[in-house]
């Protein structure tokens, strides 16, 4: 029953995919719903700017990469000379964008949620400023999301397509002969493999010993070997200290992170992809007596309630991985506990993944955070080598390795590298919220020739038997 004294039982600030989906779930729920967005389209960084123009870049590379370098070729197919039409990859990336930004419009609409256009600030903990509107609410979700975070020294310009964040460099309009990747995490990565398959020469920077910095070591390790045989030079252990911009070249100044001789390394294009930090600026936290963390975020409970009686926070903007489908979960997960139901997140099964070629994915705890949280834990390991399917399509990178505790034999967390590990995680996940132990993977039916019998065998593998190897 809809509270009269507010113009909305719920108001949501930001429409990525925490904020949308909430938004949807509240109403869903009978709650009159309301949500602010600042941005053109609605979909939030993952739809405009993220999960999806990357996805459609990553997609298209690879078939330019396979119709280019042999690897259809291999197959006997001939494809004669292969020539990429760059403006026309855009475009497809731009059409797949649109529709599904139109699509998260169609579903408000259909749900009866309002589109507040606007910048959110606070009044106070019910009333909140909406460009020249003022709208009140029953209950506040914030899911204002993230955005790039900035390296001081190495200023980006993504119009001059020089140096440039994730948003510029999904929008090249040519193809870099020389791209320096600042950071080799998951955006490094991603688009990184982009340009490398579209042609460019890719230098990643990283300042730690190993890429991929969150994921189990053993993926860490093979990680280097990998992305080097496809080209990728890495400078690890590296800081990049300055940039100078002559011209249509930028030259980086760059040294050992734990100091020594400067170098300088000339590129035609400069990717910073450092990582992302909370939205939270020009909201008007100070206006409810809310405060940050040291990292920026906003601290909630279990149950995603801040401090402040009546406002909310889920998404990018509060603690943990900055995933789009987290993000998701939490907007459900909010959505319900407003309407007075029970809405949990179990943070511990949260996926990852990274969509180069081959694909990386875990999820659970690594083999290092497995003993540093005190587990005697036994392993199996099984290589994409020996998996029959992979074989037959001559994609072999990679391995599968599960982590089970000794005693119980419990899952604790499944890490895996092959072109399918995006998909195969999710049989992980659901397994570890079924709190499958090692044994019941092993004992599972999978179908043959598939890569996730490697999943399989890796688990048999937990207790020293797989068949294939
Ligand atoms: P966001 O999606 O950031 O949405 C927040 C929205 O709030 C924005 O639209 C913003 O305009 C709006 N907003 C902010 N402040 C205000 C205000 N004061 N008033 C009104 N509106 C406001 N994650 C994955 O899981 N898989 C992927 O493959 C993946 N790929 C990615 C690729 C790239 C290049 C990037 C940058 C990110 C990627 N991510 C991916 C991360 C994913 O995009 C985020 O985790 C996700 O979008 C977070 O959702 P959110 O709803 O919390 O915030
Ligand atoms: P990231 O945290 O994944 O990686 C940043 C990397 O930069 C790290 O390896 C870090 O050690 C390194 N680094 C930090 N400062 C540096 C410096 N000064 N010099 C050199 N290296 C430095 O962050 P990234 O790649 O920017 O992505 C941000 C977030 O977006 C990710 O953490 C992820 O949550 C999300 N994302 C998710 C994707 C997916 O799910 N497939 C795809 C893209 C982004």
């Amino acid at each position: 029953m809809s509270d009269h004294s507010y113009d909305y039982d719920v108001l949501v600030i930001g429409a990525g995919p925490g904020g949308y989906v909430a938004a949807i779930r509240a109403a869903q729920l009978g709650l009159k719903t309301a949500c602010a967005e600042a941005r053109e389209t609605l979909g939030g960084t993952c739809l405009n700017v993220g999960c999806i123009p990357s996805k459609a870049l990553l997609h298209g590379s690879e078939l330019f990469h396979e119709a280019h370098d042999g690897a259809m070729e291999t197959f006997g197919i001939k494809t004669g000379k292969v020539s990429l039409d760059l403006d026309a990859m855009m475009a497809e990336k731009t059409k797949a964008v649109d529709e599904l930004t139109g699509g998260i419009e169609f579903l408000f609409k259909k749900n009866k949620v309002t589109w507040v256009k606007g910048l959110a600030t606070f009044q106070d903990a019910h009333t909140v400023q909406v460009g020249d509107t003022t709208v009140t609410a029953k209950d506040i979700v914030i899911a204002t999301g993230s955005s790039v975070t900035p390296l001081p020294s190495v200023e980006v310009d993504n119009d001059k397509g020089l140096i440039v964040d994730s948003t510029g460099a999904l929008d090249l309009k040519k193809v870099p002969k020389h791209l320096v990747v600042i950071g080799g995490g998951v955006i490094g990565l991603e688009l990184g493999s982009v340009w490398n398959r579209l042609g460019s020469d890719v230098t990643v920077v990283e300042y730690l010993d190993q890429l991929l910095p969150g994921m189990d070591g053993d993926v860490r390790k093979e990680a280097g070997r990998i992305f080097k045989k496809q080209g990728m030079a890495l400078k690890l252990k590296t800081k990049v200290t300055g940039a100078a911009v002559k011209g249509k070249k930028v030259t980086l100044t760059v040294e050992p992170a734990a100091s020594g001789d400067a170098e300088e390394i000339t590129a035609d294009a400069v990717l910073v992809s450092i990582g992302r930090r909370p939205n939270t600026d020009g909201l008007g936290l100070e206006n409810i007596g809310l405060e940050t963390n040291n990292r920026g975020q906003i601290e909630t409970d279990h149950d995603f309630r801040t401090k402040v009686d009546s406002v909310w926070a889920i998404g990018d903007c509060v603690p943990g991985p900055m995933l789009a489908h987290k993000a998701e979960d939490e907007g459900i997960a909010v959505a319900e506990n407003i309407a007075g139901e029970t809405g949990i997140v179990n943070h511990a099964v949260i996926p990852g993944v990274v969509y180069t070629m081959p694909e990386f994915a875990g999820v659970g705890l690594t083999e290092e955070e497995a003993k540093e949280a005190g587990h005697t834990i036994k392993s199996g390991k099984f290589p994409m080598m020996a998996n029959s399917r992979a074989k037959a399509n001559r994609d072999t990178d990679g391995f599968v390795k599960v982590i089970a505790d000794a005693e119980t034999d419990r899952v604790l967390g499944v890490w895996c590298i092959n072109s399918v590990a995006g998909t195969m995680i999710a049989q992980a996940a659901q397994a570890m919220e079924f709190g499958a132990t090692s044994e019941d993977i092993a004992y599972t039916c999978h179908a043959h020739p598939t890569h996730s019998e490697a999943l399989k065998e890796a688990a048999m593998g937990v207790q020293g038997k797989p068949i294939h190897m």
